[in-house]
């Protein structure tokens, strides 16, 4: 194995799930990996496990560089499965390890693995663990991901380990961002944080804040997910508070749909050609073809987006309603939506739609457009206007 160290005794011991295309329904184009850092001073600490059908590569990369019986500490930052699953086998192997979570974590742990991990030892914000010439800071970060969620810092070092926060879904060969084509890490960066961090973003700017202000000085940042800011951390940092405030939101429309027999998709191109009129940028996405994944991170730095759906069954077209469901639960910030779609005789997904934008708090543009059936000359001239409309509603 090629040691990766972030510095002098702070190993990466993760694995790199390299074939992986599906976590839990994000698509993962480029794959994914699972951090996991093995610290290695008077005492040994392990700070996060990786998905359970790893646990075995885990251990073996871990026996290359200590006995896993002298493994002091176990670390868990947050429960859910990607970074647990793997803890029951390497806990039965380092059996002089003490199990370390918040309050909440211990909890969750316990109804995941069961009433062995009772003995999981609870810490909170500011509480220190001594390894030797190295000490292991925690920070609480509930619902970053999840209530349990915490952030290790190594002090001297100057290492955070925030687990979930400032990650990416990307296998690659390279462990920092210094050693990845780094158009693609950004673009991994802003998918994973639409997709998964988005509806959190209040906290996790509070949470960014509260850092700053603990003055706690930042080397690296090591998630558990993708590669190591190494080079750049403060350029992530930077990306989540202008993902996180809305300031990342560009001249940009978006416009998403899906089509039984082609109507509502001529709909979408009058409408991609207004509001390409204007001289913003635009996106057009089929839903069947792209995923929302995708789809997310493109919504992520626009100012607007244009959904369109044929009317089926008095309602909206599935992956139309998959999609709202999927976007009003993410709640990206400061977009104002359209909607549009074709429809034979009574209608219904236009209304359904707009229905599911207000109750999310979405802004809502007050006209929508229409069309009976194939849409003629004067619907599309309509279609048009109302991407120029948007277009020009966003530019100022
Ligand atoms: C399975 C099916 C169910 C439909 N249900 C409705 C309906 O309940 N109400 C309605 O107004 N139109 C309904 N339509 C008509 C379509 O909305 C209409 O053909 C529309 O032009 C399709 O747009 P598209 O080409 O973008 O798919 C239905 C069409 C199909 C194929
Ligand atoms: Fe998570
Ligand atoms: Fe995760």
């Amino acid at each position: 194995m090629v040691e990766v160290t972030l510095k002098d005794g702070v190993n990466w011991v993760g694995v790199v799930d390299w074939t992986l295309r599906d976590f839990h329904g994000y698509i993962t184009y480029r794959g994914a990996t699972y951090n996991s850092y093995l610290i290695l001073d008077e005492k040994t600490a392990l700070v996060d496990t990786v998905k359970g059908t790893f646990s075995g590569e885990l251990a073996e990369k871990i026996s290359e560089l200590t006995s896993l019986e002298k493994i002091d500490y176990i670390i868990i930052n947050h429960v859910e499965m990607d970074h647990s699953s793997g803890l029951p086998a390497i806990a039965k192997l380092a059996k002089n390890a003490k199990i370390i979570a918040s309050t909440r974590g211990k909890d969750a742990l316990i109804k995941h693995y069961g009433p062995e991990f009772e003995r999981v030892e609870t810490v909170k914000t500011g509480d220190e663990i001594k390894l030797g010439k190295r000490t292991l800071r925690f920070i609480e970060a509930p619902m970053i991901h999840w209530p349990d969620s915490m952030f290790t810092y190594l002090v001297e070092d100057k290492i955070l380990m925030p687990n979930d926060a400032f990650g990416q879904h990307l296998a690659t060969s390279g462990r920092f961002d210094d050693e990845v084509d780094e158009h693609t890490l950004m673009e991994e960066a802003a998918t994973y944080y639409a997709n998964i961090l988005m509806p959190l973003a209040p906290l996790i700017a509070r949470k960014i804040q509260e850092i700053q202000q603990m003055g706690i000085p930042i080397d690296m940042i090591a998630p558990s997910h993708g590669i190591i800011w190494r080079k750049n951390p403060d350029k992530i940092i930077k990306a989540y508070l202008d993902w996180t405030s809305g300031a990342a939101n560009k001249n940009k429309v978006t416009v998403v749909f899906d089509t039984m027999w082609g109507s509502t998709e001529k709909m979408a191109r009058a409408i991609v050609d207004g509001a390409a009129s204007q001289s913003v940028e635009v996106k057009l996405l089929k839903l069947r073809g792209s995923s929302n994944s995708e789809v997310m991170t493109e919504i992520l730095d626009s100012k607007a987006v244009i959904v369109g759906s044929p009317t089926i069954h008095n309602g909206i077209f599935p992956t139309v309603g998959g999609f709202l469901t999927d976007a009003t639960g993410l709640k990206p910030k400061g977009k104002l939506w359209g909607f549009f779609g074709s429809f034979g005789w009574g209608g219904g997904a236009v209304k359904g739609m707009v229905e599911t934008a207000k109750n999310a708090g979405f802004e809502v543009y007050p006209q929508s457009v229409e069309a009976k059936y194939i849409p003629d000359a004067g619907e599309l001239k309509k279609c048009f206007e109302f991407g120029q409309q948007i277009a020009q509603k966003i530019k100022v």
